[in-house]
């Protein structure tokens, strides 16, 4: 039994916002309420005191990348997972892009293997859409499916041909499984380096316009409409896509869409020295595209947070821009940085909740999300005033490539808990 004693629970699932104990047996929450753990004791029963601290459901990555099979030099499943416990992840999705990608049943089985060996953070594959990720050949959902894939995407790479497209959304439609959208055309993004904009004329890089999220924003709207699929928009970064998601929201039409905590943060000024920790997937952009972000995330327009955790070693990150990879890590960085938003009172701490736990829950249809009584035990306590400094040696990621690196900051997942087993505290 564990008690978590005088903590602040938000559960933004029922809108509850109360400082209560909460009791945990056999994996699940039991009890909560004022005194819920009031007298609980003894030797078989743990009990932590989470006064000052926030009591919340785990969160759920639905975009991460974990890179086993085949880069396992910067990050594996259990050194993914580990960092995602120390972020208060008690659930990740993980993206097909390893080599071999995972277009079949046996990559998708030896990952959800890894993930369960790890005992650590729940793991959920995404399965490619198209073989190799190619674009062509639809993949075997059924038997994606099976083996474990909670959804399909070919991310990193967007399915650019519409018939290919609309096949992959009615199969994923039969499957019911999530089709999750890396929107870029990638015709329009042909050499791209960073954002289209005033600082790439600057600098001298070709630039990737907004508009080559928006037209496959714009196309895939109208094809997950004609085929009825479950439509997920991953790292929305551009104020075009936000209102084409608007527009078909207000249609009652059932999509969906992520955002990442680096593209509600940060702008295509931070590539002004070249720096290769801000080169990212799709770029970073301007602050009317922040802030229409921020607007979106408020009103439900984008449902979600996501890291799109993406670690890479000094081997690509250490080198001129253009040779760079793009990407960073999310998942030990998201706590502190998305508190400076609640903190600037840009979100309320239920929403933010809320679009870290229970709404990718509803969006991947996973478990988890809420702390009900009867509810699965996955918790994360979080510390919002505690210090610490983001640097390499204090994160568990096999890979330290983030714009954040070295900076002093202040929010921490203190106490992860998967199934009522404690798998992080600090
Ligand atoms: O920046 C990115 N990195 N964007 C992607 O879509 C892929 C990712 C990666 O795998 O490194």
């Amino acid at each position: 039994m564990l008690v978590l004693r005088g903590g602040r629970v938000i559960d933004p699932a029922r809108g509850y916002d109360e400082v209560v104990d909460v009791v945990v047996e056999a994996g699940r929450v039991t009890r909560i309420g004022r005194d819920a753990g009031k007298g609980l004791g003894g030797e078989k029963v743990r009990v932590v005191e989470a006064k000052g601290h926030w009591v919340v459901p785990g969160f759920i990555d639905l975009h991460a990348h974990f890179r086993e099979p085949g880069f396992e030099y910067k990050e594996d499943i259990a050194s993914g997972l580990r960092a995602a416990a120390a972020g208060g992840f008690t659930g990740v999705c993980v993206m097909p892009n390893t080599k071999p990608v995972n277009d079949t049943r046996a990559i998708t089985e030896m990952m959800m293997a890894r993930g369960r060996a790890a005992n650590g953070p729940r793991l959920y594959p995404f399965a490619a859409a198209t073989v190799g990720s190619n674009g062509e050949q639809l993949t075997e959902m059924a038997d994606l499916r099976d083996a474990g894939a909670i959804g399909v995407s070919d991310d990193g790479k967007c399915v650019m041909n519409s018939a290919v497209m609309r096949a992959a959304l009615e199969y994923a439609r039969t499957f019911d499984m999530l089709f999750s959208q890396h929107c870029e055309d990638h015709d329009l993004t042909a050499g791209a380096q960073m954002h289209e904009g005033t600082i790439s004329t600057r600098l001298g890089l070709q630039g990737w316009p907004r508009a080559a999220e928006d037209v496959i924003v714009a196309r895939d709207l109208i094809l997950a409409e004609l085929t009825g699929a479950r439509y997920h928009v991953a790292h929305v970064s551009s104020l075009g896509a936000v209102r084409l998601l608007r527009e078909a929201k207000s249609r009652g039409m059932q999509v969906s869409a992520e955002v990442t905590p680096h593209h509600l943060m940060l702008t295509h000024e931070a590539l002004l020295g070249f720096d290769t920790a801000c080169k990212v997937n799709p770029p970073l952009r301007e602050p009317e595209d922040i802030a229409a972000l921020r607007e979106a995330l408020r009103d439900g327009t984008i449902d979600c947070i996501a890291t799109d955790h993406a670690p890479h070693s000094s081997l690509e990150k250490d080198c001129e821009f253009a040779a760079a990879s793009p990407g960073m890590i999310g998942l030990e960085p998201a706590v502190p940085v998305l508190l400076d938003l609640v903190r600037d009172g840009s979100l309320s701490v239920m929403r933010l909740v809320e679009t870290l736990s229970s709404a990718p829950a509803k969006v991947g249809r996973l478990p988890g999300g809420t702390l009900k009584e009867g509810a699965v035990a996955d918790i994360a306590v979080i510390d919002p005033e505690r210090r610490w400094t983001i640097s390499a040696a204090q994160l568990s990621s096999r890979s330290s490539n983030t714009p954040f690196l070295n900076r002093d900051v202040q929010g921490k997942a203190v106490l992860t808990i998967v199934g009522g087993n404690v798998v992080y505290e600090s």
